[in-house]
């Protein structure tokens, strides 16, 4: 079938009308012109009621279809609509779909003016009812709109329906493809690499299916990622009628009792949990972002898979899993609530649907067919289970429950596990939660409401957070039969007012809603070898503890060992922490400030020295005391040297305290292999300047609209961020791109963020970002429109 986008000259309105199913063209004036995705309606960053996006809403298009279309099949096809919509065309009803998650299409064919204009039409329900995941309270908005994209399908009346391709790592394959062909028709199959090389010549299928194996193929890998695409062509005497093509990888995927294996080989899955919205817009993103948050879970934060919390996600975010190795985790719409039968025979659907349109993802390797928490209900999850298997006999089933001993009808347990409260262990062992100890275990939840973070939370806090998923990141580790784990969650969401802070959103992520890391982020980026690590968990200013004394930081880093400087004077080396010693990369402990400043500096001998530090760090921790014998003991021998209890507070001062002691620059040298990788300083900011990053300053424009995400950070002359930085930056759009949201917004903890989008217009765009007392920042944009398909 042939696709052509259908996302420019919609219409929308917040308050559907009957009068819509017939509307004349003329009277779209009261419309407002929308080009999809569209989100029924822009929100503030927080603070709002959520009754905002529940609407019946109305979209409606005008199209052109030619004559040399009559004959053939039409179709439309609707990638996402939130949540439930009724489809109409020329005046005709021609369905409803119940899901807000999976992709459904129409038959236009019949009711089609051809060499004439027609009206589509949709009414849109977004209210939070009668469907899943609604019908108890929800943790994240569900938003609405025609918030994905929206295709026209035109075939001949054979066409291929669905192509089904399972490709293992030995080049074996299984193919499976539906076609509504007559029998003397022909189906045919050939497989192909990136480079267009042909690795299984054009073979006939008999009865839909087709089994073979190719030579010399790479399995697709978390490294080596590489995708081949299967083609089906269907031909009656000789001629082509139809040809679908999809894409895939030869990879076996097997979850078994002992953990998760690609290929063969053992590999621990280490994720974050991930929602589809972006601050004001929602879920209504474009392919660019959605693209984006997988290079971010794989290149920044290191993780090398995802799990699609709570619903199956944007194809465009799926096949950048594909294309760059991250392993998916996708399950069904829900949280916690089951509904009454109709509710489950569409959640059903709702699997069938999933698995049909998302089984060809060569980086998914699990469905979630049990509703996010919910109860033990084995009726339904009996129905779950053998729809999915019955879809695709390739992959695992999971359920995603928050209780031990439940029932288990999937092939993996999958728990969210919140026991980590800071001081104990950091995950449950497997055997005190499955029901089942000889089959596969993973977690997929951990952190999250236990321990809410908010960027311009204070230090010790954020690096507890940071903590907090580095513990639980090591206990998992350090358990070889759990497969791994996915952490809640990659960035803050906004959500109903039952949860979060007062302000709709749960500061529950890694990364704040615009993608800006916070510490914890770093307990991430620090296992892999990608690029080299160094964040630190103070800025060694004294204002952010208890009487200006700071004993003990954090710093994560993938070096060897990191070199603590004091005004260029060497300190000490650091190792990384033997207490997280199952991480890749444990973090590094910088406990000791003084190092051997002592006897370089001050030109005392090693046994002083060491006294020295004993008392110094012993007065820094305790005050007034109850001080260890070994203290009182180190003094003694100090003062019997006659270093009197004055001269050893002045020291304190000097090396501990720094209350009003002048200014001093720290530096960590991060060092691999004897060399340092990468470097940081800190010394209280002079000046501070806006950083600015830009996912994509070369725009354009394809199927849809395009988008740009910015991240905005107030960092000082070396580089660190200003976490409390809280000033208000004004944004201007001109150009060929608008900005999405506010034109002015706060720096919260030291970061921002805004998008700007396209707008259908060709040639050059500016955003301009300013702060007083800082230089302005200009971004030139140049967006490129390419040709539009003609329906033809
Ligand atoms: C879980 C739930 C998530 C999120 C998380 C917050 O119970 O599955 O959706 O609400 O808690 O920590």
């Amino acid at each position: 079938m042939k696709k052509t986008a259908f996302n420019d000259d919609w219409f929308f309105t917040q308050q559907w009308d009957d009068r819509l199913i017939d509307i004349q063209q003329d009277d779209t004036v009261h419309m407002e012109a929308v080009r999809l995705p569209h989100t029924n309606t822009v929100l503030p960053f927080n603070n709002f009621d959520t009754d905002r996006y529940q609407m019946v809403c109305g979209y409606v298009k005008f199209f052109f279809i030619p004559e040399t279309l009559r004959g053939k099949r039409v179709f439309i096809v609707f990638d996402g609509a939130a949540h439930v919509a009724d489809v109409f065309c020329n005046g005709t009803f021609l369905g409803q779909h119940r899901c807000g998650y999976t992709a459904f299409r129409f038959e236009l064919t019949e009711i089609l003016n051809y060499g004439g204009i027609n009206l589509l039409s949709i009414k849109l329900d977004s209210r939070e009812k009668d469907v899943p995941p609604f019908g108890g309270v929800i943790d994240y908005l569900t938003y609405g709109g025609l918030y994905r994209e929206v295709r026209l399908g035109v075939s001949e009346k054979a066409f291929i329906e669905d192509l089904f391709i399972r490709g293992y790592a030995d080049g074996s394959f299984r193919c499976s493809v539906s076609c509504n062909m007559e029998p003397s028709d022909e189906l045919r199959i050939r497989i192909f690499d990136r480079d267009g090389n042909v690795c299984f010549p054009e073979t006939t299928v008999t009865n839909g299916d087709l089994s073979g194996k190719t030579d010399g193929i790479t399995p697709w890998s978390c490294e080596h990622p590489v995708l081949y695409t299967a083609e089906a062509s269907l031909f009656r005497d000789g001629q082509m009628l139809d040809s679908e093509k999809v894409c895939f990888g030869f990879r076996t995927a097997e979850f078994r009792k002992e953990g998760f294996y690609l290929n063969g080989e053992k590999i621990r899955i280490r994720g974050l949990d991930r929602h589809q919205c972006w601050p004001y817009i929602g879920y209504a993103a474009p392919k660019r972002p959605q693209q984006l948050d997988a290079d971010i879970l794989k290149y920044e934060l290191g993780c090398n898979a995802v799990r699609t919390s709570h619903y199956p996600q944007s194809q465009h975010f799926i096949d950048r899993c594909d294309e760059i190795g991250l392993l998916v985790f996708t399950e069904l719409p829900g949280w916690q609530h089951i509904g009454d039968e109709n509710w489950i025979r569409q959640a059903v659907e709702n699997v069938r649907e999933m698995v049909t349109q998302y089984r060809n993802h060569p980086s998914i390797i699990l469905w979630g067919v049990r509703i996010n928490e919910s109860k033990d209900n084995d009726r339904f999850y009996t129905e779950t289970n053998r729809t999915a298997h019955e879809l695709d006999d390739s992959r695992c089933t999971g359920g995603v429950r928050n209780f031990p001993g439940s029932h288990l009808l999937e092939d993996v347990y999958t728990y969210n596990d919140f026991v980590h409260c800071g001081w104990n262990a950091g995950c449950e062992p497997k055997s005190a939660i499955t029901s089942d100890p000889e089959k596969p275990y993973l977690v997929t939840e951990y952190c999250g409401h236990i321990f809410p973070t908010k960027p311009f939370d204070d230090e010790s806090h954020r690096t507890a957070h940071a903590l907090r998923h580095a513990r639980v990141l090591n206990d998992i580790a350090a358990q070889p039969d759990i497969a791994g784990s996915f952490g809640w969650c990659m960035f803050d969401y906004n959500t109903h007012r039952e949860f979060g802070s007062g302000d709709n959103v749960c500061w529950h992520g890694v990364m704040d809603m615009f993608r800006n890391p916070k510490f914890a982020a770093a307990a991430y980026a620090s296992q892999s070898d990608g690029h080299p690590v160094l964040e630190i968990g103070t800025t060694m200013d004294i204002g952010d503890y208890p009487a200006f004394m700071l004993t003990e930081t954090v710093a994560f880093s993938n070096a060897d060992e990191l070199a603590l400087y004091k005004d260029g004077d060497f300190v000490k080396t650091f190792r990384p922490t033997d207490k997280f010693a199952a991480l890749r990369h444990p973090p590094f402990i910088i406990d000791d400030f003084i190092g051997c400043l002592l006897e370089t500096r001050d030109h005392f001998d090693a046994v002083t020295a060491a006294d020295l530090k004993t008392v110094i760090k012993a007065f820094v921790r305790y005050a007034e005391g109850p001080y260890s014998e070994e203290m009182l003991a180190a003094k003694k021998r100090l003062n019997d040297r006659g270093i009197k209890d004055e001269q050893i507070h002045d020291l304190q001062n000097q090396y501990m305290t720094y209350w009003g002691d002048g200014i001093c620059t720290w530096r960590l040298d991060a060092i691999k292999n004897s060399k340092v990788v990468i470097s940081r300083s800190l010394t209280p900011a002079r000046d501070i300047r806006l950083d600015v990053s830009v996912d994509c300053c070369d725009l354009s424009e394809e199927d849809s609209w395009d988008m740009s995400s910015i991240r905005i950070t107030a960092r000082d002359t070396n580089g660190n961020l200003q976490p409390y930085c809280s000033r208000a930056l004004k944004l201007s759009a001109s150009g060929a791109v608008d900005l999405i949201g506010p034109d002015c917004v706060p720096l919260m903890g030291g970061m921002a963020g805004c998008c700007v989008r396209s707008k259908g217009v060709a040639g050059p765009g500016q955003l301009t970002i300013s702060c007083d007392g800082m230089p302005p920042v200009r971004i030139d944009f140049s967006v490129r429109i390419a040709d539009k398909e003609e329906l033809h």
